[in-house]
């Protein structure tokens, strides 16, 4: 029997314990092994969080039908610059199974397209209750800082990308969700082997943006080794989607020049006309991440894949333009702190290991994406005088 003092002392203890971020919490192997083993303060609690949750238990190879009354929303996912992805995911789940999230303000069609919701990576808390009162089962962590933009800012891509990643693994781990985290072409270094890249080799970047990639890559395999975690990550090549704005990537160009082309028939590159990089259209990028979800666990040899389409410079690109825009005008004005990234970066991606183990096949190579990007830009017209 407690004094008032000690039973507000335990109350005060257990309730820290309850609430503490993951970063003191899972961080101590002690705390999840007592949690695990059905000993500790509050352990009660513990243990009946991991089983109670999404009691159908983890998807395994399948996913459960949309309309399971089980596990109604499937998908968290932090996203909102790419219009497509958003879309494709509800078309393909059900638009009331997966919840949209971020920290700004989403565009009318996005808010009335299905639930979207205000989270903040940082806020460990909020992530919990999310995936608790929601039943989530499968959690895409698309919140980052992109590696030009985190070069502006370091100490808040390292909160983000860092800190935000652990927070999501926590919450992964804890309550038996399939986690996809995206990697990049930036989690290469200069003294990394660049055309090709295979998936193993040297890893030392030197962005911000990098580093915490590697840091996700090997922190999802490690959860994945020690407690189970079904992480599954790709490392994209540079995205190109019509719908959406450059992110503040080093690989923005390849989306800018066709909004400038269509507009003004003209566009300045801050990378070099001989920069070649690894590139993808978003198609391809989001059938990969549904492919590898839905992989039987037995046919992923490895947790982390690097996934190709394409590998193109600027010049390139711009002659593949230059077929559809006559007058169609490149000029170089090189940003430094991109063009050092750029170079440091793979020039081609081996992605041999995913068409392998779960049949990886892109379907866009530089002319098909020059069209579909043109096509939709709405430039029919000038294509049309062209020809
Ligand atoms: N775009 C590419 O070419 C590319 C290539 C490789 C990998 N990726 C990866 O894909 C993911 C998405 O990239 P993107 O191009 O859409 O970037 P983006 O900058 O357009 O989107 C990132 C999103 O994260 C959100 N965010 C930032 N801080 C947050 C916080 N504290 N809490 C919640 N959300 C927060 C932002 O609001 C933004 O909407 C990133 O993880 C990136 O590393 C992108």
């Amino acid at each position: 029997d407690l004094g008032p003092r000690a039973a507000a002392a335990w109350a005060l203890a257990a309730q820290h314990f309850w609430e503490a971020p993951s970063e003191g919490y899972l961080k101590s192997d002690a705390g999840r092994q007592d949690a695990a083993a059905g000993c500790g303060p509050d352990a009660g609690e513990t243990s009946l969080w991991l089983l109670d949750l999404c009691p159908a238990g983890p998807v395994s190879g399948h996913l459960p039908s949309a309309n399971s009354s089980r596990c109604q929303l499937l998908l968290f996912l932090f996203l909102w610059n790419r219009p497509a992805t958003r879309l494709n995911y509800r078309k393909r789940f059900g638009k009331d199974n997966v919840i949209l999230s971020d920290i700004r303000k989403p565009p009318d069609h996005i808010f009335h397209g299905g639930p979207f919701i205000y989270s903040d990576i940082l806020d460990y808390k909020n992530l919990r209750e999310i995936v608790v009162n929601n039943r989530i089962t499968w959690l895409f962590h698309y919140s980052a800082l992109l590696s030009a933009i985190g070069e502006a800012n370091v100490s808040l891509a390292r909160a983000v990308n860092i800190t935000g990643l652990h927070n999501v693994l926590d919450v992964a781990a804890e309550h038996n969700l399939r986690l996809f985290v995206p990697s990049t072409i930036g989690a290469f270094g200069p003294t990394s082997p660049r055309n090709p890249t295979p998936d193993i080799c040297i890893q030392r970047p030197r962005t911000i943006y990098g580093v915490s990639k590697v840091h996700a890559e090997l922190m999802g395999e490690y959860y994945h080794y020690r407690y189970g975690l079904d992480f599954r990550c790709l490392r994209y090549p540079g995205i190109i989607s019509a719908d959406s704005q450059p992110g503040g990537g080093t690989t923005d160009y390849a989306v800018q020049i066709f909004h400038d082309a269509v507009k003004n028939g003209k566009f300045e590159c801050n990378l070099k006309s001989s920069t070649r990089l690894p590139m993808m259209y978003i198609d391809d990028c989001l059938r990969a991440t549904l492919e590898v979800m839905e992989a039987p666990a037995e046919s992923l040899s490895m947790r982390t894949y690097n996934v190709n389409a394409m590998s193109f410079t600027p010049e390139d690109l711009a002659q593949e333009l230059l077929k559809h825009i006559p007058e169609f005008q490149i000029t170089y004005n090189v940003d430094s702190v991109r063009q050092a990234i750029a170079d440091s970066w793979p020039m081609n991606f081996d992605d041999s290991n995913a068409r392998k183990d779960w049949g990886w096949k892109h379907d866009f190579d530089l002319p098909e994406l020059v069209t579909t990007m043109l096509n939709f830009h709405g430039s029919d017209t000038r294509v049309a005088q062209a020809n």
